[in-house]
């Protein structure tokens, strides 16, 4: 895993304004809007053209286009770019491009479009020079008239967020709440499909897990009786089981981590006579996978070749294992390729990743319609982290592509259970004293600090209360469940702040007084310095009507993040040196926050981690 390493991708520009009239856009959308006036209005459209990101030599755009006279049965959008801009894909509509000239035409599914109606078409393109937006749109031929021409956006954002995130309603409960607190909903167990998998049922305690925590209690027994005695409380708490090559369906070869149906006969035996039970399996081979790093990488390629391997070799014999009836009463909660749809937002600048986008799509696509096929099995796909996705120019074209891939499986939008945010990541599920990411300190907005970099969302909790609505607003159902992974975003321990700081004057000094989060940047991911335990897996931890359902641990804490290359080994992350460096692609370099010692390969145990896990948990353990 190597969530966040996609920031140098990430671009800030700000908003303008076109025609008088200030484009309710923030954080990153440059606009455009070209307006159809009087008679030519009646047959005309309005188009708003975005960039949604753009990292210097690839970008992407959308263009919003609204249909101002009678209703639309198919259209066909056409403009040119000035400059060299080449389409690499694009989605809502077949995309094409003949010279400067680019034509998006509609999908089956989005052709017919009221009088009033929108639709978003939204590309990635390469180019080198100057990125341009194009200045004149025509649909169905008919040019949306009355164009102006676009103000280069600048790179400091000059405008406050559109979404103001919320605050949590409730303090998340400090005790686990994984007994029942409802009665099954089949006698049997888990068979049938719920809408929380977790309400009402057991959790799975993984062997492999208890057997890590248990060997190190152990071991710090004598020296440290009272670290040991919190660490023994971690044997307490479920986590997932990663499916993180093929080898590891079967578990052959390795001695700490058993296979699949090792699992589920491990589950069957904990389960409880007519109480379901969950068990959380993390589906992560994708061809290329790990794209823009290096701790993660895996081991299919991304080629036709790769993705057929993907298919067959990985994610058939998932699904067979899983589809066993004996299983069925196992309510298996499928946690779909995290770190991958993420890259196709922001890292298409990146070789790896831009080749790797389409077998991601195909093979997340494949994953969902063989696991939903299978009815007690619950997809939640990884939606990154508040840091990667939560600036309005990544969070919309976001919610597009999970829209997309989504609307290509076989059964839609309902093969999507829901999301999961921070899958072993560490960014904290609330910042109790940086609520309000608009707060003016020194006349400035807190999210305007060096730390947030512009982007609205600080927390876990805000991000996906507002990645809720953009992925229900693109077809989502109303029911998805979120899902929070907390198990290593506590961040307690001596240099939490424990009540709010109002005394500094600078937006900087105000934000490294009040946050709780330690990173020194948060695009740091690998073995963080500081990091605690987080809230313990919790179902319906802000009550039965918030959309996030649960708290989960799929990270299981002490395993490492990754290693780095020394002068004994070649392999490794650069992003897991502690005397390394991350940058934030506006010249900003930071350490990387990784612990000392953590030169331990992803998935093995860092014993030095799970201490100061353990030590630093908030609540404390
Ligand atoms: C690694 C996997 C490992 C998992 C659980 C991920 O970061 O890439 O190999 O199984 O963490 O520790």
């Amino acid at each position: 895993m190597e969530q966040g390493k996609d920031r140098k991708a990430r671009r800030i520009t700000s908003a303008f304004v076109a025609a008088g009239v200030t484009l309710g856009v923030a954080g990153g959308l440059a606009a455009l809007t070209t307006t159809s006036s009087n008679a030519a209005t009646a047959a005309g459209c309005t188009a708003v053209y975005s960039t949604t990101w753009d990292s210097g030599s690839g970008f992407g755009s959308q263009v919003v286009i609204t249909d101002d006279g009678p209703a639309w049965s198919n259209w066909t959008l056409s403009y040119s770019y000035a400059g060299n801009q080449t389409l690499q894909n694009g989605w809502n509509g077949t995309w094409a491009q003949s010279g400067k000239t680019v034509t998006v035409t509609s999908a089956a599914y989005n052709g017919a479009v009221a009088s009033g109606g929108t639709v978003t078409p939204a590309g990635n393109f390469t180019y080198s020079g100057t990125n341009a937006a194009p200045t004149s749109f025509a649909v169905n031929g008919i040019v949306c008239s009355g164009t102006v021409p676009p103000t280069t956006p600048s790179t400091t954002p000059s405008t406050t967020p559109s979404t103001t995130p919320t605050t949590p309603p409730t303090t998340p409960p400090t005790t686990p709440s994984t007994t029942p607190s409802t009665s099954p909903s089949s006698p049997g167990g888990g068979t049938g499909h719920v809408a929380n998998p977790f309400l009402g049922a057991t959790s799975y305690l993984s062997p492999d897990y208890t057997g890590e925590v248990n060997a190190q209690v152990a071991a710090d027994q004598s020296s440290n009786p009272t670290l040991a005695a919190s660490e023994a409380k971690m044997a307490a708490f479920p986590t997932a089981v990663w499916m993180d090559h093929i080898g590891a369906i079967t578990g052959a070869g390795d001695s700490v981590h058993h296979g699949l149906q090792w699992h589920l006969d491990q589950a069957l035996t904990q389960q409880q006579a007519g109480t379901p039970i969950t068990l959380e399996v993390v589906i992560y081979d994708l061809p290329g996978r790990d794209c823009a790093a290096i701790a993660s990488n895996g081991e299919i390629p991304a080629t036709a070749a790769g993705l057929t391997e993907y298919e067959s070799q990985y994610i058939d014999p998932i699904s067979t294992i899983l589809a066993n009836p004996k299983y069925s009463s196992i309510r298996i909660v499928a946690i779909v390729e995290p770190d991958s749809l993420p890259n196709a937002v922001t890292n298409q600048s990146k070789p790896a990743c831009a080749t790797a986008t389409p077998f991601y799509e195909s093979g997340v696509e494949y994953a969902l319609n063989k696991l939903h096929a299978i009815p007690n099995v619950y997809n939640y796909v990884d939606i990154a982290h508040s840091a990667w996705l939560g600036w309005s120019s990544n969070m919309g074209p976001a919610a597009q592509e999970y829209a997309k891939v989504a609307r290509a499986t076989t059964a839609g939008f309902s093969s999507v259970d829901g999301f999961i945010s921070n899958t072993a990541n560490y960014t904290p599920t609330t910042e109790p004293f940086l609520p309000n990411s608009t707060l003016q300190v020194g006349g400035n907005p807190l999210d305007s600090a060096k730390f947030y970099q512009y982007n609205p969302y600080f927390d876990e909790y805000d991000y996906d209360q507002a990645m809720y609505t953009q992925l229900v607003g693109q077809g989502f159902s109303s029911n998805i469940g979120m899902l929070i992974d907390t198990s290593r975003n506590g961040w307690g321990g001596p240099n939490r702040p424990t009540s709010l700081n109002s005394a500094p004057t600078t937006v900087d000094t105000y934000v490294a007084a009040n946050k709780v989060d330690q990173r020194p940047f948060r695009g740091d991911w690998c073995n963080q310095s500081g990091a605690g335990i987080g809230a313990r897996p919790t179902v319906q931890p802000y009550g039965a009507s918030n959309h996030i359902i649960a708290f989960v641990w799929i990270k299981p804490p002490g395993e490492s993040d990754g290693d780095y290359v020394t002068a004994t080994h070649s392999h490794g992350d650069p992003h897991c040196d502690p005397n390394g460096t991350n940058t934030d692609g506006n010249g900003g370099t930071y350490s990387t926050g990784s612990l000392a010692g953590g030169d331990v390969p992803a998935g093995q145990w860092f014993a030095a981690e799970f201490q100061q896990e353990v030590t630093n948990a908030y609540p404390v353990l």
